[in-house]
């Protein structure tokens, strides 16, 4: 038995089994620590997070200064990079929570989606320790992990359900969650996510010229240089998808008016191949404001959803939305999804920026969920059965309900 602290599931969670039950009891504490292994793309995360939320230890190995080099992730590379780490940064992350193997309640690991030659490391490592150390096997999907990752910081303030707007490098979603493995999508994109178009164009504008953004990823480094900006209004974006009264999403419409315009900027400047046009900053500005209105209308599309009458997805509680992945790190989005979110009176949470982006963390974290939730059924022994997995959609999909719906919505504006 041991102590659930989180939001809706206060008491006691019973019904684990004897493995984890004598995890519990070391130190005579009632926690348990779950590990969690992420390398689903081109970053080697371990991490050890208590029962409770308490982070044990947190190892980060970042590929981006390789990938760098090569403009883009080279998949093979990734995974000579990650087999390389790996083993290392377990055992970091034991010694930074001077912990014993044997303490672990469990192990959980990301599964899908992601480069699959990068997550076949992480989930072989992962069956390997399970095997060794006879402790369960967590299988996590990625995104839910992003999405319930906020819960770990705010146990009380996001009870289930709430609404999540996942942005991130390789996925733009939202959805209502109930649950680990309890996901209902209501919109996604139909071409590239939010951070792939961000990288993108900060490539394209070749941002990496200057030398405070060399090693940055495109998004953090649009959003620093959009502080720049004294004429955010110089160039203009399309509204993508204002025909379609649904929540999915398209950055490729303003990712390609953006390839134009900076090639029009530059043969008007004759700008140099290795240089960069003079109002990047203005252009940055622009860009991200687009960005902020095209999520900030499709989630308000998604909360009209979630609180017509004949749905009313928050039953009596507070209406609650989260906003995670990496793009959740961008200030200016999170204020206008913030702003937006007000005027409904729901509140709004982000995890905090250490766990914003790709980490160990998330995915201990949602082991830990997993096993408040499913208690003993959560503990797998059957390691084999654990796999990288092709398919990475969500439990549920309610894509066609809210296209029926056909929601006309009066918009909120971005702040200035
Ligand atoms: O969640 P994440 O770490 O990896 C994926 O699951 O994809 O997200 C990485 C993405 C990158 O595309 C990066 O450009 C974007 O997050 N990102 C940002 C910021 N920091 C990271 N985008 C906008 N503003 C930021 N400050
Ligand atoms: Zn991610």
């Amino acid at each position: 038995m041991f102590r659930c602290s989180i939001g809706r599931c206060s008491g006691f969670v019973s019904g684990l089994g004897n493995g984890t039950r004598q995890a519990l009891r070391s130190n005579g504490r009632s926690l348990s620590y779950v590990l969690g292994i992420e390398t689903s793309c081109d970053d080697t995360g371990i991490a050890i997070v208590d029962t409770s939320g308490n982070v044990k230890a947190n190892v980060l190995d970042s590929q981006q200064e390789f990938h760098t080099r090569y403009g883009g992730i080279i998949p093979p590379r990734a995974q000579d990079l990650h087999r390389a780490r790996i083993h290392s940064a377990y055992e970091r992350c034991l010694e930074e929570a001077n912990l014993q193997p044997e303490q672990l309640a469990a192990i959980a690991v990301t599964t899908r989606p992601g480069l699959p030659l990068s997550l076949l490391v992480g989930v072989r490592f992962a069956r390997h320790l399970a095997r060794r150390l006879k402790k369960p096997l967590l299988p996590v999907h990625h995104m839910e992990a992003h999405a319930l990752q906020a819960r770990m910081e705010h146990p009380d303030a996001i009870p289930f359900p709430f609404l999540c707007l996942l942005v991130s490098g390789g996925h733009c979603q939202l959805a209502m969650v109930h649950g680990p493995g309890r996901l209902t999508l209501l919109g996604q994109t139909l071409d590239d996510a939010p951070g792939e178009a961000f990288d993108k164009i900060a490539r394209r504008l070749r941002l990496y010229i200057l030398p405070e953004y060399r090693l940055w990823n495109g998004g953090r480094a649009i959003e620093h240089a959009a502080r720049l900006a004294t004429d955010p209004s110089a160039y203009d974006f399309p509204l993508p998808l204002s025909q379609q009264r649904n929540c999915n999403f398209s950055f490729a419409g303003i990712k390609n008016n953006s390839f134009r315009a900076i090639r029009k900027k530059e043969r008007m400047e004759r700008t140099p191949p290795d240089g960069i046009i003079s109002n990047y900053a203005d252009f940055c500005a622009g860009l991200l404001r687009a960005v902020s209105r095209h999520l900030m209308h499709r989630t308000q599309r998604a909360l009209e959803y979630c609180l017509q009458p004949q749905v009313r997805f928050f039953g009596d509680g507070q209406p609650t939305l989260v906003v995670s992945g990496g793009v959740a790190n961008n200030d200016t989005i999170f204020a206008n999804i913030q702003h937006l979110a007000a005027q409904y009176g729901c509140r709004s949470f982000r995890p905090s920026k250490r766990y914003c982006s790709d980490n160990g963390v998330m995915i201990a974290w949602h082991g830990v969920e997993q096993l408040l939730q499913d208690g003993d059924s959560s503990l797998r022994f059957d390691f084999d059965k654990v796999d990288i997995q092709g398919s990475a959609g969500f439990a549920a999909s309610f894509e066609e309900q809210v296209a029926a719906a056909a929601i006309k919505c009066k918009w909120i504006q971005p702040l200035a």
